[in-house]
């Protein structure tokens, strides 16, 4: 699905370097990937550690599946390929975020390990921090806390190709934050985040 369809395109660097920018702002940009099955916390995690970030002061922001499903990604299903580009375009645009200094908070299903290492690869290259959050609570749990009603109508066989039911999700093997969340609460899981960010220097310039 993603080809280079471009031809005759030169890469033009601007005249400003990021420290200018983390100068600026007082932070370093950073993507904080939150991966895991659908109702295991991501969203509700992200929100609410946007929200103490805000009030601390820094600059912070969320891409969240189901709300770049309405706008940017709206022509992508959930098959293998349309997920592959549908991480690949948050990757970039995380990528693209955590370049201008913003803290970026992507929370994703993001089940295939492939496309979790491609983000991960591409901020590497451009030298961006990224931090891989497995955000971890069992199926069964998933399945009881069924936030939307989706789990029931995937059991039902309503929806196809459900992540968890009947499509696969490949858990993170060497994250650098785990997050139990059916033993921690949101604030213990928003505490745990804050402490990589500070542990890795990343609230300040
Ligand atoms: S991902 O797999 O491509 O990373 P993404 O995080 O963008 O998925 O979107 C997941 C959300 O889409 C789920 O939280 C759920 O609300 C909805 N959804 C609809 N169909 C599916 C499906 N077949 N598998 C998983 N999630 C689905």
């Amino acid at each position: 699905m993603n080809q280079q369809k471009a031809t005759n395109i030169t890469w033009h660097d601007g005249a400003v370097d990021p420290q200018e920018r983390h100068k600026n702002l007082g932070q370093k940009g950073v993507t904080v990937w939150m991966t895991g099955l659908s109702a295991s916390g991501k969203s509700t995690v992200a929100v609410a550690l946007e929200q103490v970030l805000l009030k601390q002061g820094k600059h912070a922001y969320r891409l969240d599946g189901d709300n770049i499903r309405h706008g940017l990604n709206n022509n992508l299903g959930f098959s293998a390929d349309d997920r592959a580009e549908n991480i690949r375009r948050i990757g970039e645009v995380a990528k693209l975020f955590a370049d201008a200094g913003i803290i970026t908070i992507a929370s994703f299903i993001s089940p295939y390990t492939a496309d979790r290492d491609k983000v991960r690869k591409l901020h590497d290259d451009a030298k961006l921090p990224f931090i891989e959050v497995f955000v971890d609570c069992p199926l069964e749990e998933a399945e009881k806390r069924d936030p939307k009603g989706l789990y029931k109508k995937a059991r039902a066989g309503e929806i196809k190709g459900f992540t968890g039911i009947d499509d696969p999700y490949e858990a993170p093997t060497n994250p650098e934050l785990h997050l139990p969340t059916h033993e921690y609460s949101i604030a213990q899981s928003v505490q745990a985040v804050l402490d990589v960010l500070e542990k890795k220097n990343l609230l300040k310039a």
